[in-house]
């Protein structure tokens, strides 16, 4: 029997990840949820963000879904001991290396778009960032201090031809199923490891996708095209710096970044993590004001991509349109629901 393992966090993440297990009660009765402690609230309590303890869970589980970690309150820690460093740590142990960060826009919302509604309306891209490589890992990292008094802070932005490939499978796979268009985002024009990038993914797609589009595009022209035309993209690949970067951009295009849901897969057969792309907003935590969608929806994919079960999911996904359709609304949506009403309008829907 597989188990989904809540790891709530802080922030806004309690909250959130309350309505999950709502949903997940009404809609999966038969799914084992378990809970345990997480980021900077596991560094209250025991000194670490990740403890061993709950990272063997993650790994024994059927899914991992967080709800947020981080926030001012440990500024000050130690940084290998940051909330955000619990979140490096159990992405690495879980070895899950291509983030599915889906930027899709609800119909009933693309007038809450920051750009034209025709600009929106009707956009479904997917991102798949690298996740466990690249800058984020790379080693030497450091701050050194120079001869001369100054401090000298450097990272290593690596990657290798497997690193690469493996990701890439992810993408050209997930365009078969849907426009069958990949573009390929680097910066080949100045990075060696971009460089890599491009040269492997072509070799792969001639060798194993002749069948699908490739374009292969600039980081930076990417972050352009994303503002100016966001529907000529698909499926679009990058490493983890810029899949950071550009799916943060791409999040706010859908509207809310409180809607986005994300995905992040290992091999096959392993459990997958599955988090709200919004982070903990320390500024609207505890006020029961949140928008539960993001976490909502990362159930949803939880339930597709590591559970088995998709008609829960297809249910799941039908109900959060019907909520939005039927004018369900957060704050961040420009209405008045609590977070408690928003798990109550899907509730209804279900
Ligand atoms: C994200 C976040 C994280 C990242 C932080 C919290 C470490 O911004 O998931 O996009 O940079 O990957
Ligand atoms: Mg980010």
């Amino acid at each position: 029997m597989s188990t989904l393992l809540l790891l709530p966090g802080d922030g806004i993440g309690p909250e959130v990840c309350e309505q999950v297990r709502r949903v997940a009660a009404a809609l999966t009765p038969d799914l084992v949820v378990e809970e345990a402690i997480y980021g900077g609230a596991s560094y209250d309590a025991h000194g670490t963000p990740l403890t061993d303890e709950v990272r063997d869970r993650a790994l024994a589980s059927g899914a991992v879904l967080m709800g947020a970690v981080g926030g001012p309150k440990w500024k000050d820690a130690p940084r290998h001991l940051r909330p955000e460093a619990g979140l490096l740590g159990l992405r690495k142990a879980m070895d899950v290396y291509a983030n599915l960060r889906p930027a899709y826009c609800f119909e009933a919302l693309a007038g809450a778009s920051s750009l034209k509604t025709e600009l929106v309306s009707g956009l479904d891209i997917m991102f798949v960032r690298e996740l466990v490589g690249g800058v984020y890992f790379g080693e030497p990292r450091g701050i050194e201090d120079l001869p001369d008094g100054q401090k000298k802070g450097f990272d290593t932005a690596v990657y290798t031809t497997s690193e690469i490939e493996r990701v890439g499978r992810v993408a050209f796979e997930l365009a078969r199923g849907r426009t069958n268009k990949v573009h390929s985002a680097e910066k080949s024009n100045v990075m060696e490891s971009g460089l890599l990038w491009k040269q492997v993914i072509t070799d792969l797609h001639a060798r194993e996708y002749p069948d699908v589009q490739l374009e292969h595009i600039l980081a930076d022209n990417c972050a352009m095209q994303l503002v100016r035309a966001p529907k000529q993209f698909d499926v679009i690949v990058t490493d983890n710096l810029f899949g950071d970067i550009l799916s943060d951009a791409a999040a706010m295009l859908t509207g809310s970044l409180g809607m986005l849901p994300s995905a992040a897969l290992g091999a096959a057969g392993k459990p997958g993590l599955y988090e709200p792309i919004h982070g903990s907003a320390p500024d609207i935590a505890g006020q029961g004001v949140a928008n539960p969608l993001a976490a909502i929806l990362s159930f949803e994919m939880a339930l597709r991509w590591s559970l088995g079960r998709a008609p829960a999911a297809d249910t799941l996904l039908a109900a959060v349109k019907a909520a939005l359709d039927a004018g369900a609304r957060t704050r961040d949506l420009g209405g008045t629901l609590s977070t408690v009403e928003m798990g109550d309008a899907v509730l209804a829907q279900l």
